[in-house]
């Protein structure tokens, strides 16, 4: 016998592919093995706000295939501190939500474990952001969609790259992560990226220069993931600008669109996958776990590991992009 009666859901920090199909499931799920299912709405204002709905099974019909999160999401300053969370508690309570399955990257997992541990609430965590941070999964919800969003967009300015010879610095996002970067260079064939797990120990760009990058090329590529570490996109054209002025230098920054759209089927069947756990888990009273994907097979990671711990990048992905852009 389980001690949980519902679920409270949550989406929080930044929107990602997939958190629409993560709610489907949890929702479903939930459903399913006799729980009652709320949605809170905005993240942890919400649920300081009270800004709560009791969710059927049609409130995520036709919902798996769209972008961003029905539930809406926001980042939330007062949930960091003691009287906001008691606040949030005491919302808890009064709507009898026992559980709470919450959705986001590594600030909004922080909150859940704070929250977790303060309360004694079970929490269960999904690994929702693109930027593919967290430790402990293979993959986030939304980093497939990301990158292949970017991989088309990239395909796209090579078709002028090309016609114009020039050199492209093209900025994604990742937040102080560099696997939108190194990957999204793989996939769409471009000449390097500039990641700030490398920017730490040597400078790239010079190193790339001394390499004779471009010797026989006329237009190149290149992917810089967002970060002061690596200087964006437009430091490093600033400083090709003035070093090399014989280059063509142009600069495309990705941003927000990287978020947007419909997700993979591999973002879809990720999400709906973990939905499920994520139920397993709060029925098995599992307490402040993220779930995770590890070789195709569902895990939890401690709230503690997934968060503090580096995500390290995989060592051959680098060598391959500076063995095959030649
Ligand atoms: O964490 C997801 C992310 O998209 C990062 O890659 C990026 O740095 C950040 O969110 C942007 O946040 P905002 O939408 O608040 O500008």
């Amino acid at each position: 016998m389980h001690n949980i009666k519902s679920v409270g859901i949550l989406t929080s920090g930044g929107d990602a592919p997939g958190m629409n199909a993560a709610i489907r499931a949890v929702t479903r799920a939930a459903i399913y093995s006799g729980l009652k299912v709320y949605g809170i709405y905005r993240g942890y204002r919400g649920l300081i706000y009270d800004e709560i709905e009791e969710f059927s099974t049609q409130n995520v019909s036709n919902i798996i295939q769209r972008g961003g999160t029905i539930l809406k999401t926001a980042r939330c300053k007062e949930f960091q501190s003691p009287e906001g969370r008691q606040c949030a508690y005491d919302v808890l309570r009064r709507r009898g939500i026992d559980s709470l399955a919450v959705i986001g990257g590594d600030g909004s997992l922080s909150g859940a474990r704070i929250f977790g541990n303060e309360f004694q609430f079970p929490i269960v965590g999904l690994p929702g952001t693109i930027d593919n941070d967290l430790y402990g999964t293979d993959t986030t919800i939304g980093y497939d969609t990301a990158l292949n969003t970017i991989m088309e967009c990239v395909d796209k300015i090579r078709d002028t790259a090309t016609s114009h010879e020039r050199l492209f610095f093209i900025e994604v996002m990742g937040r102080d992560a560099g696997f939108l970067a190194l990957n999204g260079a793989i996939a769409s064939g471009a000449e390097a990226a500039i990641i700030p797990e490398i920017s730490t120990q040597v400078d790239q760009l010079s190193e790339l220069i001394k390499a004779g990058f471009r010797k026989s090329k006329n237009s190149s590529i290149v992917l810089v993931a967002e970060s002061p570490i690596t200087g964006g996109a437009m430091g490093l054209a600033q400083r090709v600008k003035e070093e090399y002025p014989g280059y063509d230098v142009r600069v495309t920054i990705l941003g927000h669109l990287q978020r947007g759209g419909s997700p993979t089927a591999n973002d879809r069947i990720l999400a709906s996958r973990m939905g499920a756990a994520a139920v397993d888990a709060l029925m098995e009273d599992q307490r402040n776990v993220m779930v995770g994907i590890k070789n195709d097979e569902i895990v939890y990671v401690p709230f503690t590991k997934a968060i503090k711990n580096d995500k390290p990048i995989a060592q051959d992905l680098m060598s391959t992009l500076r063995r095959l852009s030649i």
